[in-house]
């Protein structure tokens, strides 16, 4: 059976993926690699770090490798905190802390954000296919529901009028940036499978 490096080491991600192709392909996760890449972050767009991650996997595995990169762009931010999400506080209490901060003075109507998700398959030898998906929202003013992570308890889904925590995973990622961005990916994914 074909295989695929996932380079992620959140087991969520991985079981959202492996749900998704199925046994089309044996899914590997970066932590079950032994000499993982160290990859830097570094890039100005979600589809650049995916990108730079699945080069360094696939290259240093042999096989073909998928990455991703998402986070929360805020307008009333100027797209903050963007590629920064994961490094806009020491904890998600703290980034959710910060972000309710800095949106303190904006009012309800113009707190409108996405979330943005980058995925990138890379197979050694160069070739490249990036999909990307959103998720539009507002950020509420405090924390509502006690599922899912990161900034999930203060992104409220208008058309459902409940927040990402309070959502089930499957409900979640049938709408979510990732969900989309998984989906959209899946062809590519199972053309490496001979489907
Ligand atoms: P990464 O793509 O897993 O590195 O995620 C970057 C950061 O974006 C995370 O640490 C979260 O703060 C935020 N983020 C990405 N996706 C989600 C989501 O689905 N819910 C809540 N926060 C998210």
């Amino acid at each position: 059976m074909a295989r695929l490096i996932f380079a992620t080491a959140n087991p969520g991600k991985l079981a959202e993926l492996r749900g998704l192709v199925g046994g089309a392909l044996e899914v590997v996760s970066a932590a079950e690699f032994p000499h993982p890449p160290q990859v830097e972050e570094d890039q100005e767009s979600f589809e650049g770090n995916a990108e730079k991650k699945a080069r360094a996997y696939a290259e240093a595995s042999g096989l073909p490798a998928l990455a991703d990169d998402s986070g929360l762009c805020v307008d009333a931010l100027g797209g903050r905190p963007g590629v920064h999400s994961a490094r806009y506080g020491s904890d998600d209490a703290g980034r959710i802390r910060r972000l309710l901060e800095e949106l303190r003075e904006v009012p309800e109507d113009a707190r409108t954000a996405r979330f943005r998700c980058a995925l990138c398959l890379a197979v050694p030898g160069g070739e490249v296919v990036v999909e990307v998906g959103e998720c539009e929202g507002r950020i509420l003013g405090r924390p509502r529901g006690a599922g899912g992570f990161g900034y999930d308890p203060v992104f409220w889904v208008p058309s459902l009028g409940r927040t990402f925590a309070e959502l089930s995973p499957h409900e979640k990622s049938a709408i979510s940036h990732r969900g989309q961005a998984f989906r959209r990916m899946l062809p590519h994914l199972l053309a490496l499978a001979g489907r």
